[in-house]
């Protein structure tokens, strides 16, 4: 499948045509940034672990009935994706309390929750992001009613589902992105899943196994996403 025209380049990804239309190349870039760009950096190989790894858990999802963008792995960087229309809305799930979630209700990092949280952000990197609620998804007719329900439910799932599949590699799903996109007429799941969208901590020691470690100046960064990379693929 040959690279054609360039449609879209954000922080971490490139997109472009192939000679399909239903089809685009989802390259992926060394670049991190953090705190909506305001931080900046590149992490050596991210890239290549980040395809790696986002590749094996859309594996899983789809093989768990979670519907997913990911048709397969094309080279290092590279997959081939269903071309979606994004939502432009993120869905971040959060089973303990860390990053954002701690600052705005002053929450101390690992607070165990009595329940999993759903939150909506506003995908716009011009207001950085912000967080919404599902009035004002309708409101600004960012999805219809049924698509937010049919995101929650696939959300909710894609949690369930993830934390039992980093919890036997022994890692702990504190929290994590998604996005979905239109695809004929349905909703599926895109972007990807790495440690630079989930935070994971090593069960046990507690060890930060995600961009905490770039946002944080934490070091070791490559040798955490090569951990992640290692246990998702043994
Ligand atoms: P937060 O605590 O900074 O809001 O992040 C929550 C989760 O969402 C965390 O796992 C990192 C992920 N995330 C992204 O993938 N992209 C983003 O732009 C942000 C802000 C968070
Ligand atoms: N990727 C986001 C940014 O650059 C935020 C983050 O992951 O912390 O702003």
């Amino acid at each position: 499948m040959k690279k054609l025209k360039q449609i879209y380049e954000g922080k971490a990804k490139i997109l472009y045509e192939t000679e399909s239309p239903e089809l685009l190349i989802q390259y992926f870039k060394d670049d991190a940034t953090a705190f909506n760009a305001k931080k900046k950096g590149t992490i050596s190989q991210k890239g290549v672990m980040n395809n790696k790894i986002s590749a094996k858990i859309f594996e899983f999802l789809q093989a768990q009935g979670i519907p997913t963008h990911f048709e397969k792995l094309l080279s290092e960087r590279e997959m081939l994706v269903k071309r979606v229309a994004i939502v432009p809305v993120e869905v971040i799930i959060r089973n303990k309390a860390a990053g954002s979630l701690s600052r705005l209700l002053d929450l101390p990092e690992g607070k165990k929750l009595a329940c999993p949280i759903l939150e909506f952000c506003y995908k716009e990197d011009r207001l950085g992001d912000p967080m919404i609620t599902e009035y004002h998804i309708r409101a600004l007719e960012l999805a219809t009613d049924e698509e937010i329900k049919t995101i929650s439910q696939y959300a909710i799932k894609v949690n369930e589902l993830m934390s039992r599949f980093f919890l036997k590699l022994n890692l702990e799903l504190i929290d994590f992105k998604l996005e979905f996109g239109r695809y004929q007429g349905k909703i599926i799941l895109a972007d990807e899943i790495s440690p630079d969208t989930c935070r994971l901590w090593e069960v046990g020691t507690g060890k930060k196994l995600d961009k905490d470690r770039f946002r944080q100046d934490l070091g070791n960064i490559e040798e955490a996403y090569q951990e992640v990379l290692s246990r998702v693929t043994k």
